[in-house]
Order: C-alpha cells, then structure tokens, then sequence
C-alpha cells in the first residue's frame, strides 16, 4: 500500500483535540435554529468564509462565538458524536478529549449538561467500536486563577468522568505559573496534568509548564527548537509533544506545510504526535493532517509507525485504568 493509505489505515489515538473545534459550520447552524440562538452570520457559506484567522487570537474569537449555540445535554452529545464518527472513519481508537467548560458556564449552562452529554457520546462510542477515550478539562487562561478554582469547584462532583486537567485559550501574556496553585491542587486530586505551551508563547512557557505546573504533555510545544537545552530536556524525559500540523498552519505558527518543524522535531528525538486540534475550523480532522504534512515533508513509514506508536504510548487512559471510569 501507498505511504498515504497506510497513514489513513493505522490505528491512532488522538490526544489533542478541543470538543468544541469540532463543531461543524453546519451543526452551528441546526443547533441555533433548534434553541432560537441568533448568529451574527446569515448562512453556513458566510459563516465558512469567516474561518479566515491571522492568528490564535483571531480563531479564538470566532471559536468562541460558534459555543454560543450549545445549551442543553443533547448539544453537547450532538457534537460529540459528530466527532466521533469522524475520528472512527480516521481509525482513531482512542481520543483524549479537551473541553472549555467557563466558555459554557458563563453563559448559564450547567455542568450536568456539558459533562453528561459529552459522556454519553463516549460511551456510546465504547459500546459501538470498542472506542477507548479520556476527558480533559481545560482551563482558559486568559480568565483568572480565581476562576478556575470556581471552576474546578463546580467539577467536583464531575471529576469520576475526568481524566485531566489542560490549559489553554490565549497564550500570550498569560504564562503558565498563573495557574500554578490550581494545578497543584488538581495534582492532589490524582488528576493528569497537561497545558497549550509554545504555540504562539516562547519556549520559557514550555519549561514553566513543565517546572511550574508538572504537566505530563506539552500541547503544541513546537517553539521548543529555538532554545536548544530546552530540547535535550524533552528529549531525555520523552515529554510527549501534541503537534497538530493544519492548526499551525491556519494560525499562522508557519507559513506552508512545507515550512513546519515536524521532521526537525522527530530528528531531535522528540515524543511527537499528531492531532488536529480545532478539526472544523481548520479544514480537516486526523487523517488530514496526517496526509497533508506527509505530502509536504521528507516522512516515510517507519515515521508513520513512530508517530502512530507514540501516540498511543503518550495516552493518558489504558485499558488497566479504564476499569471503573465508565
Ligand atoms: N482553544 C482551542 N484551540 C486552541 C489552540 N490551538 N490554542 C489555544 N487554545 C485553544
Ligand atoms: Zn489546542
């Protein structure tokens, strides 16, 4: 089989993607006609040609404006299933999921809600394909400390659905040792650890992460090659990086695909693998990202097995730790 197919056919496991970057133009759409939600866009077309962005800021706004749609358990479940069916198609059988619960709790949506439907999506899943799969909660750091301990307050009763614990939103200007008190306190409550950090953020984020927060994987972590100690920590802890190569593209962390870092990171010896992070708004899910960067830079299959490998060795929930989750 082509270097292509095989890339489309290995089993993966997914570890960086944000439920609600999967929220389909279309699903928006539905969603807001079902709950009588007006948009500040006429039609899935208008709406599609927005997904123009500059930068993580520029995502970020018009990311958080397509949430403003979910409100009851079935939304949530609505979308995830969604997704699910795109990443069973992408044989992914495992799927780390992210989810922004201040950008639903502020607007007055419950935490029953959000976590049950996502939930019940993944068990539904479990129980049709066997797919195995975690739920992190994030973060947004651009909100205060002060909010997410309000938020991991509310979380409590939740936390027997949850595996860990991610940081993200705006990196710039909201380093990571803002959060280093609610982090520690996740950590006491056996919680796994993980945070965005050099996407857009300098390398330092990276280590802060990692010294400051005690986090298990860097989400993005590409920046990581402008300061080379920082790389030979990475590399001698096996720090697992969830690259996610479409995104970086769309926000402008390089120019082409041909420009991305991947095959630099994978000749550092770098843990990395690949997610697709926001999947709707960036134009394609796992198997995208897999064939896109494939066709732009110099990777054959022994960095497909690698990166299918890593993927599954840098997951969060085994089968051992599963018992008693769901
Ligand atoms: N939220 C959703 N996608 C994100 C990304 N790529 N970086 C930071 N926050 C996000
Ligand atoms: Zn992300």
């Amino acid at each position: 089989a082509s270097l292509l197919a095989l890339v489309k056919g290995m089993p993966k496991a997914e570890l960086h993607i944000h439920i609600e970057g999967s929220l389909e133009p279309e699903l928006i759409f539905a969603l807001a006609h079902r709950n009588g939600v007006t948009l500040p866009y006429d039609s899935v077309e208008q709406l599609r040609r927005a997904y123009a962005f500059n930068d993580l800021q520029s995502f970020l706004d018009i990311y958080y404006a397509g949430t403003s749609v979910l409100l009851t358990e079935q939304d949530f479940y609505d979308m995830t299933w969604a997704y699910l069916q795109r990443a069973h198609a992408d044989n992914i059988c495992h799927t780390e999921l992210f989810f922004d619960p201040q950008s639903h709790l502020s607007r007055g949506v419950n935490f029953a809600a959000i976590v049950g439907g996502i939930d019940r999506a993944l068990g539904d899943a479990a129980a049709e394909w066997g797919m195995t799969s975690g739920l992190i909660m994030c973060f947004l750091r651009h909100l205060s400390e002060e909010d997410a301990f309000a938020t991991l307050e509310q979380a409590m009763p939740y936390l027997p659905a949850i595996v860990g614990i991610g940081l993200d939103s705006s990196e710039r200007d909201h380093p990571p040792e803002k959060f280093s008190r609610v982090f520690a306190r996740c950590r006491e409550l056996g919680l796994r650890l993980v945070a965005h950090a050099g996407e857009e953020g300098p390398p330092a984020y990276i280590r802060d992460a990692l010294d400051l927060l005690h986090v298990a994987r860097i989400d993005h972590g590409v920046r990581c090659l402008e300061d080379p100690a920082l790389v030979e920590l990475l590399r001698a802890r096996q720090v697992p990086l969830t690259v996610c190569p479409k995104s970086n593209v769309k926000l402008k962390v390089f120019p082409q695909m041909a420009q991305h870092n991947l095959r630099a990171l994978l000749d550092a010896g770098l843990m990395v693998t690949i997610n697709s992070d926001d999947p709707a708004y960036f134009g394609g899910y796992m198997n995208e990202n897999f064939t896109e960067i494939f066709s732009a830079l110099p990777l054959d299959r022994d960095d497909a097995l690698r990166l299918a490998c890593n993927s599954f060795d840098a997951a969060f929930v085994n089968d051992a730790t599963k018992v008693g989750y769901r």
